[in-house]
């Protein structure tokens, strides 16, 4: 039987580990020792079910009942469990643990637990990629390139975890050992708590363009340079954002849920008495479809390339990432509303407007999502809560969808 309290002693067990205390926050970059700390914390509650253990080349931990060989095809469920900079306690963790709880009640059931190396992307300034590595749409050498925040790239981070460049092309995924994949996650948005929804079926997730952009100004004397002999980078990336914000609300009128995001800007030489010379920013622009994601992106240059020759500072802009909008697989989404008809509920159908390995996975094996409300829609913050009651809730649905 599924118990809630096991499943939060389980989340409770994974937010222990963190570089922050949990009045700020928690912490878990990918290869850091929490991260790792967490992980061997689900590696030894897999094993002590009765799981073998597998590491992919790309770092992903596997689970799955001894009982079964690694060819047998088994349903595939799982998220993360690194966080964002002083995120909150649900994300990923409650992909990984509803999993992990459905082999402690079922040990023979028909299931591999997945942890996804690095999903939200802050660590190496790209998010999915141990899914991505997985299914072979980033190479080793682009692996290679990424940088944590101590300058070691992913295999050297991921060394001593289980990553490995050179066992990557031959250990790449094939989709003959599962039968779908079957992620549950808190919703992270408001939708499903304002409309007292505890759980949902998700049939599409968001399409994601990241943009780093460099503006170039001259740093100069805050004292002596006249307003009108300015080439201020600060203020250049300040009209960004704003105009970013007006144009998200602009195409967000002809697309609901279409979102633009300034989420860091670094500023140099960030001297109390010095003009900035130079700002770097990252854009975030998600839409529900291809079509908007397209439109958008060429109004995201436009508008950053005229405000930087306006203002005389000079505009680099690395495009790096184009995700597309992605549905998921309604075979599987059925299941989860037959399931859920069981125990008398009528599953809403949602989206999501965050990404997850879900997405990486999704054109590779049918998939689809669980989402469990979160509570006033807020998350990647400390005050993150979802109630464990439709934690368990959403773990029955994921136990009689692997079991049916
Ligand atoms: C992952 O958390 C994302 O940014 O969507
Ligand atoms: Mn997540
Ligand atoms: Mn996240």
């Amino acid at each position: 039987m599924i118990q809630a309290s096991r499943i939060a002693a389980d989340i409770e067990a994974i937010a222990s580990q963190s570089e922050v205390a949990p009045a700020v926050g928690y912490s878990r970059p990918t290869f850091s020792l929490e991260w790792a700390a967490a992980r061997d914390y689900v590696i030894a509650e897999a094993e002590k079910i009765g799981c073998a253990i597998r590491i992919d080349a790309a770092g992903n931990v596997h689970a799955r009942p001894k009982q079964y060989s690694w060819q047998e095809s088994l349903w595939l469920s799982g998220s993360h469990i690194d966080s964002v900079p002083t995120g909150g306690k649900y994300d990923g963790v409650v992909g990984i643990v509803a999993p992990l709880e459905v082999l402690r009640a079922n040990p023979a059931a028909p299931l591999e637990l997945i942890i996804f190396a690095e999903e939200e992307g802050t660590t190496f300034n790209l998010g999915m990629l141990g899914s991505r590595a997985w299914v072979g749409t980033l190479s080793a050498h682009q692996l290679a390139e990424v940088r944590n925040k101590h300058g070691q790239n992913y295999w050297q981070a991921g060394a001593n975890y289980g990553a490995s460049a050179d066992r990557l092309a031959d250990d790449i995924f094939n989709s003959a050992p599962y039968r779908g994949l079957i992620e549950l996650h808190v919703e992270q948005g408001l939708a499903m708590w304002k409309q007292d929804q505890p759980v949902a079926v998700v049939n599409a997730i968001n399409g994601r363009r990241q943009y780093f952009v460099t503006l170039t100004g001259i740093p100069n004397h805050a004292g002596s340079t006249q307003m009108a002999d300015r080439n201020d980078a600060l203020v250049g990336a300040a009209e960004c954002c704003v105009v970013l914000e007006q144009l998200g609300l602009e195409l967000n009128r002809e697309l609901h849920h279409t979102v633009v995001t300034v989420g860091r800007l670094n500023v140099e030489p960030n001297g109390i008495n010095v003009i900035p010379g130079r700002v770097r920013f990252v854009i975030d622009f998600r839409a529900r479809t291809d079509a908007m994601l397209v439109q958008g992106d060429h109004r995201i240059k436009q508008l950053v390339s005229q405000i930087a020759s306006r203002r005389g500072v000079p505009l680099e802009l690395d495009a790096s990432e184009a995700l597309p909008a992605m549905p998921l697989n309604e075979s599987i989404c059925g299941l989860a509303r037959a399931a859920a008809a069981k125990h008398g509920i009528a599953l809403p159908t949602v989206a999501s407007g965050a990404l997850h390995d879900a997405a990486i996975l999704a054109p590779h094996l049918p998939t689809a999502m669980i989402f469990i409300a979160s509570r006033d829609g807020i998350s990647h913050n400390p005050a993150e809560y979802s109630r464990i009651e439709d934690i368990a809730v959403a773990t029955e649905l994921l136990t009689e969808m692997v079991t049916a």
